[in-house]
């Protein structure tokens, strides 16, 4: 380590002096002593792009590069190029295209995209994902950045989202009050007319970069006739929102969204009840326009802020007060502008890895070399003698450290993680091994009944007598992982007995009953506060993260810590997805109609989550010296859970056989992951469904037509394949290409989804290249068409990485996937062309949408390599060397 040293750098047009050691990379540097959030920590070790900076006009990651080989060269952040208020085009350009979900990535992609705009006027599609190789999205915007560095360039592509408006199918729904409201009914729980000009609107659900915060501001925006920018959301803050328990299933919309439709209407009666003392008018002729409330025949009016501004409204949200008809939407239903936004392309502090606290010191954890292993001794007084070390934290085998500056805890975690001796060998044995043990493990078995498991015998699989012929087949999933693409990362401050915790939960009081009993508080002493992160996918590391920097904060009372995992922490520490393993059968008729089908279904927990009580799954929480036992993997049993959800297909078949083998004992961690278990059980059915028409030598959408008697589902599957071009009698786009298709309604009562792969497959070849896909769904009433389509296409994109690329490995040294080389993703370059068609159906409910298209994406894309090589692929992932493509006899 070398001293200090005094540097010059030019960054953002500026000259800023700095003292510190010239091997420090670039990245601490800007985001510690410079103050700039932009450029992220992702990986560590140049894989992924999101602390890109420009040095003389070159995108480059800055955060291996060490400050002092920048020498007197510019540096450029995303800071640099614009500002909230004044954006650069290419800022622009990316909030127009709305190119961003959670928005991490979004200022490593800017800066490639300006140094690749540096370097050619007119990039081709070619040039733009070459340039883009190296940086990584998790959430799958890769098509959207494309589009708008197109529209910078001045040569912007037709819109490829099309909203239509299908006839009802049936009765509207009826509208009735919310369970969140019922279980909080009092109004100002929900919504405060500021002192002045704005309304707040709280809500216990979390932004995780799904554009809630948008789309609840627009629905409250709606009853109260205001202006989409009057409203101000706070998400998830156990000091301030109402407890909406975790942020899970695409159901945020349904029921938050719901509930603060309700509260807003019952609001906006009120201020009119009120505004009537003083205009002298009946509520009812009232009109009210971006908050002036105005007697349209005596022109007098007033405003929310004259009649309650700062005040409490008071009583509770009952349901006399109506929302809006649909018909009298004029804000629900467009795509307006993410208010997160402007903050998350120019770089502003925006994410909880960018939260800095007066005072803060930096911590890291030193987690054991594998689950298991115990820690038998450690020199921590070696540690605690380094620069700016302040602490050593151990209980058990947690172990941390404390520091100044967040580079010095860096080293230092490395030093006691040399100077630190474990205990307990590693025990897995090699993947195939461990897999067929899993599978053929015992399990809980329970049949599944209109999506539910039910107690009692299970029959047997029994072709019915008219049977003329039958077909069998198994498909498999491996341990996947979410790979958030900023490591967990959490802050906590411990001051007078009391915690205050920021983090990226995605339930800040289930969150707040897990910490208080890891650490023996009561909950009433902990206050959780939401950040926005990186994307999550279900349950990430961030819980984990907390309570270790909870842990941390014990022990230096009074300072505010912020501790952030490695991204070798992340990959090896995060929960991952189960494995899972389907077996499929089905009888056909003489005419190839199916007769009875038959879906065993094994699959390892997919509920990790921890909350209050004296059992834990928190990873420190079973490291301390007096640990809290796991608790026991229970057998689901709600409809449509874990890993039979989407088991029971959507077909009108004439008998089917579901049956949920619950695997309670996984030697990985596993916990949720977008779509649970729909994303095998729908790549199962659909390419199953391909592979009975090819039986039956029939068109695949023709088969499943003639299956189907649900008309939304019909409706959906129509305007994919009409959209994509399909041809029926199974054509192909061309040589060397094919096509496939696949279908699902998430969770049988969500949105629906159909999706249609286009891809090419070089002869000889395995690699498999994705070119377009066409994406057609129905969410009931549309909130926002283009963030709706957002997380379509980002849960497409997702879902195509798992299918492609996905498989957690080990070997007897332990696990082996700690970064995006040893876990590889899908990439720029492997992004289709992405197109949307949304059926529009004000008559139904809003539902989300963000794991709709999870489950059709692998069957979509094995659909069209079997249409393409005659190969069919029924183990993911499938450009996986080592995946099997098991080839089970048919009968
Ligand atoms: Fe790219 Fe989330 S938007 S990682």
């Amino acid at each position: 380590m070398t001293p200090p040293t005094e540097l010059i750098l030019h960054v953002n047009g500026g000259e800023h002096r700095v003292a510190v050691d010239p091997e420090t990379p670039l990245l601490t540097v800007l985001r510690q002593d410079l103050g700039l959030t932009g450029p992220k920590y992702g990986c560590g070790s140049e894989q992924c792009g999101a602390c890109k900076v420009l040095v003389d006009g070159v995108a480059v990651p800055s955060c291996q590069l060490p400050v002092g080989q920048v020498g007197g060269l510019p540096v450029v952040t995303v800071e640099g190029l614009g500002t909230a208020d004044a954006m650069h085009p290419l800022q622009e350009a990316f909030a127009e295209e709305q190119a961003i979900q959670c928005g991490y990535c979004a200022a490593g992609m800017i800066i490639a995209a300006q140094g690749l705009l540096n370097r050619v006027r007119y990039p081709t599609d070619d040039q733009i994902r070459e340039a883009l190789a190296d940086n990584l999205c998790r959430c799958g915007i890769y098509d959207r950045v494309r589009r708008a560095i197109k529209l910078r360039v001045g040569r912007p592509e037709p819109a490829r989202l099309t909203v239509r408006h299908p006839a009802p199918v049936g009765p509207p729904s009826e509208a009735a009050l919310p369970p969140a409201l019922l279980a909080t009914p009092e109004l100002d729980r929900w919504l405060r007319v500021d002192e002045a000009d704005t309304v707040t609107a709280f809500s216990g659900k979390v932004e995780l970069g799904q554009g809630l915060r948008t789309a609840l501001a627009q629905i409250v925006a709606e009853e109260l006739d205001l202006a989409l920018e009057r409203v101000r959301v706070v998400m998830a803050d156990t000091a301030l929102t109402p407890d909406e328990g975790n942020t899970v299933s695409s159901m945020s919309l349904e029921t938050s969204g719901a509930a603060l439709r309700w509260a807003a209407a019952e609001a906006r009666r009120r201020l009119l009840a009120i505004a009537y003392e003083e205009l002298e008018a009946p509520p009812e002729r009232l009109v009210v326009d971006d908050g002036v409330i105005r007697d349209p025949v005596s022109g007098r009016e007033t405003t929310y802020w004259a009649v309650a501004g700062g005040r409490p409204l008071g009583g509770e949200v009952t349901g006399v007060a109506r929302p809006k008809a649909p018909a009298a939407h004029r804000l629900v239903g467009t795509s307006a502008p993410r208010l997160d936004l402007p903050a998350k392309v120019t770089g502003a502090p925006a994410f909880i890895q960018d939260l800095t606290l007066p005072g803060m010191a930096h911590a890291r954890v030193v987690r054991p070399p594998h689950p298991g292993a115990r820690l038998a001794a450690v020199d921590a007084a070696a540690v605690e003698r380094l620069p700016g070390v302040l602490a050593v934290v151990r209980d058990g085998s947690f172990l941390a450290v404390v520091a100044e500056r967040e580079e010095q805890a860096a080293r230092a975690a490395e030093a006691l993680r040399e100077r630190a001796a474990w205990e307990g060998a590693f025990s897995l044995a090699d993947e195939d091994s461990v897999y067929a043990k899993l599978f053929d493990g015992p399990a809980e078995s329970n049949l599944v009944v209109d999506g539910a498991t039910v107690d009692g015998p299970i029959p047997p699989w029994a072709p019915p007598a008219a049977t003329v012929r039958t077909r069998s087949a198994s498909y498999h999933r491996p341990y996947q992982m979410h790979g958030a693409l900023g490591p967990a990362t959490a802050v906590a401050h411990l001051e007078d007995g009391r915690l205050t915790l920021w983090v990226q939960t995605q339930g800040v009081f289930p969150q707040r009953e897990a910490i208080a009993a890891a650490l023996g508080l009561p909950a009433a002493a902990i206050r959780v506060i939401q950040r926005d992160g990186p994307g999550v996918y279900g349950h990430s590391g961030a819980d984990d993260a907390a309570l270790d920097v909870a842990l941390v904060a014990r022990n230096l009372p009074g300072r505010p810590i912020r501790l952030a995992w490695t991204r070798a922490d992340e990959h090896r520490w995060e929960p991952y997805a189960p494995a899972m393993r389907i077996d499929l059968a089905a009888a056909l008729d003489a005419a190839g109609n199916v007769l009875a089908w038959s879906h065993d279904v094994w699959s390892l927990p997919h509920f990790g989550r921890a909350r209050g009580g004296p059992e834990s799954t928190l990873i420190a929480a079973g490291h301390l010296a007096t640990p809290l036992p796991q608790p026991p993997a229970r057998a689901p049993r709600g409809p449509h859970s874990a890993g039979y959800r989407n088991a029971d297909p959507l077909y009108a078949f004439p008998a089917r056989r579901i049956v949920h083998h619950h695997l309670p004992e996984s030697p990985l961690r596993t916990s949720s992951l977008r779509g649970l278990g729909a994303f095998a059980n729908v790549f199962a059915i659909e390419s199953f469904m391909d592979e009975l028409a090819d039986a039956a030598g029939a068109d695949p959408l023709a088969f499943r037509l003639r299956h189907l008697a649900d008309e939304r589902a019909r409706a959906v599957l129509l305007a994919a394949a009409e959209r994509a071009g399909w041809q029926p009698g199974g054509q192909q786009p061309g040589p060397g290409r094919g096509r496939g298709l696949a279908l699902a309604r998430y969770k049988n009562r969500q949105a629906y989804a159909a999706v249609v792969v286009d891809l090419a497959v070089a002869p000889g070849d395995r690699r498999i290249r994705l070119e377009r896909a066409v994406i057609a769904a129905d969410a009931g009433q549309i909130v926002s068409p283009d963030g709706l389509a957002n997380q379509l296409e980002g849960g497409f994109v997702q879902a195509a990485s798992q299918a492609l690329f996905e498989r957690v490995t080990w070997d007897a040294g332990g696990l082996t996937s700690v970064d995006w080389d040893s876990y590889p993703i899908l990439r720029f370059p492997d992004a289709p062309v992405v197109e949307v068609v949304l059926l529009n159906r004000p008559d139904a409910p809003t539902v989300g949408a963000g794991e709709a298209a999870t489950g059709p994406t692998p069957a979509a894309i094995a659909n069209a390599v079997f249409a393409t090589t005659g190969r069919r692929l029924r183990a993911v992932p499938f450009m996986d060397e080592r995946t099997s493509t098991p080839n089970h006899p048919t009968t």
